[in-house]
């Protein structure tokens, strides 16, 4: 049990109860954080709360809404969740309740939430020879259909993303034994089934050793979660239509394995995109832009309201904002908005960044194709040149691309997440696409 303001509980009710700070009372939105102060020292708290609960072994706690149902449940089950599915020890289970009957819609809401981010963390904290593409897909299948009844998904093969003409997506995806899968789910939440919908598009890279740019080994483990933008879409899909969000989203996963082999893509090698576009594969280990490129051409046959896409695509990505936010690619201010508005609000934030001309040039200009797939200057802005890249693969005027490679793992940034898989930023694009319904029904 906990208690945050401890006059107003009887004590002797409970056999232990947990008392922690919350901090500045009503201090809202800051403004040169970019989040709302109150709602992340709820979620720290009660995640502390809880926390200790846990270590005491109490199977069951009952948590003070603190003002902000939908924040203190996120905290609880966000604070509670660890990775321990292969072993022996396990963390104990505690179930978190809403203290009293205040706010009771908001605790749903934030559980349902807390527990969306929870699944993208399983998916990228799980390691790679158990979530193959295939196991990546059947267990989001498995999710869906727990969660509605009305969403259809597709599990495309091989031959599939041949008649697709996914030239470039198939050439990373051959280096590797495992075939590819491209995931398809269709939820249709809208009173008009013909509404156009939100679609997004995640990076499935299921393990990225770099191919035959290989990875150093050190630290190599963490490519397990190289599916982070399927990951997260598919966590976002799944939550939505839980929470049964009056809007048609569509999620597109190409799921793959970057491996060297034999037969795998050698620098130098050139391939084609869906679009008829030549690449150069300079560097193997820039592969999630080619799954991707070929990922947003697809995305154009639904007559989309607006695409975003997410991916752990660049080391440069964690190397300009670090794990503070996700960066945000768009041609779209309208996106940026709704996006940057979300964010404030989970605390899980985004910052903009550019998309100028001035990126493209430097991987247009490119000895043997159309385009190379590591910008001329190689190091210099390489979240900005992967994401002008990508850029050659978008017309639509509202595309979003997220670079989410800094924020993929937890050191102790985020006080009420664990150290490993974050899950970031699945409760962001979950509110953004609450607030995308919400524009539906207004307009
Ligand atoms: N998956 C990586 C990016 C990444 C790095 C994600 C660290 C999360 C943490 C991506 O496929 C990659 O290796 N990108 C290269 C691109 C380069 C070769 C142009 C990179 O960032 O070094
Ligand atoms: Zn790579
Ligand atoms: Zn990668």
């Amino acid at each position: 049990m906990c208690i945050w303001e401890a006059e107003r509980t009887f004590v002797h009710d409970f056999p232990s109860v947990v008392v922690v700070g919350l901090g500045k009372k009503s201090i809202g939105v800051s403004d040169q954080e970019n989040w709302d102060e109150g709602k992340e020292n709820i979620r720290a708290a009660v995640s502390v709360g809880c926390r200790q609960v846990q270590d005491l072994e109490i199977p069951c706690v009952e948590v003070d809404p603190c003002g902000d149902a939908q924040a203190a449940a996120e905290g609880a089950i966000l604070g509670l969740y660890e990775y321990d599915e292969f072993k022996k020890r396990k963390k104990p289970v505690v179930t978190p309740q809403l203290h009293g009957s205040d706010g009771k819609e908001a605790w749903q809401k934030g559980t349902i939430y807390g527990e969306g981010q929870n699944l993208a963390r399983h998916l990228m904290e799980a390691p790679a020879n158990y979530i193959t593409p295939i196991k990546f897909a059947e267990l989001v299948e498995q999710k869906l259909k727990a969660a509605h009844s009305g969403v259809k998904i597709h599990i495309r093969s091989k031959s599939w993303i041949e008649e697709q003409q996914m030239g470039a997506f198939l050439s990373v995806a051959k280096g590797s034994e495992e075939p590819p899968v491209f995931l398809e789910i269709h939820y249709s939440g809208s009173a008009n089934t013909n509404d156009p919908p939100l679609v997004l598009v995640g990076k499935g890279v299921t393990f990225d050793s770099g191919g035959i740019s290989l990875k150093p080994s050190s630290g190599m483990d963490a490519m397990r979660a190289d599916m982070g933008g399927a990951a997260t879409v598919c966590s976002a899909i799944v939550t939505a239509a839980t929470l049964n969000l009056p809007l048609n989203i569509i999620v597109l996963a190409p799921l793959c394995e970057n491996m060297p082999s034999g037969r795998a893509n050698k620098p130098g090698d050139v391939v084609r995109a869906k679009n008829g576009k030549t690449i150069q594969v300079d560097n193997t280990d820039a592969e999630g832009r080619l799954l991707l490129a070929d990922a947003l051409c697809y995305a154009h046959n639904f007559n989309a309201r607006a695409i975003v896409n997410a991916a752990t695509l660049t080391g440069a990505m964690d190397i300009a904002l670090g794990s503070a936010a996700t960066g945000v690619f768009t041609n779209s201010s309208w996106l940026w908005t709704h996006l940057y508005e979300a964010s404030i609000l989970t605390g899980d934030r985004v910052w903009r960044m550019p998309l100028f001309e001035h990126y493209t040039k430097q991987v247009t200009d490119c000895p043997l194709a159309d385009l190379s797939n590591v910008g001329k200057y190689s190091r210099a802005g390489g979240a900005c040149t992967a994401a002008a890249f990508l850029k050659e693969f978008v017309t639509i005027s509202h595309w979003a691309h997220l670079d989410i490679a800094g924020v993929m793992s937890n050191k102790d940034e985020v006080p009420y997440l664990r150290k490993g898989m974050a899950g970031r930023p699945t409760r962001t694009l979950v509110e953004f696409a609450t607030r995308l319904s919400q524009d539906n029904q207004s307009a």
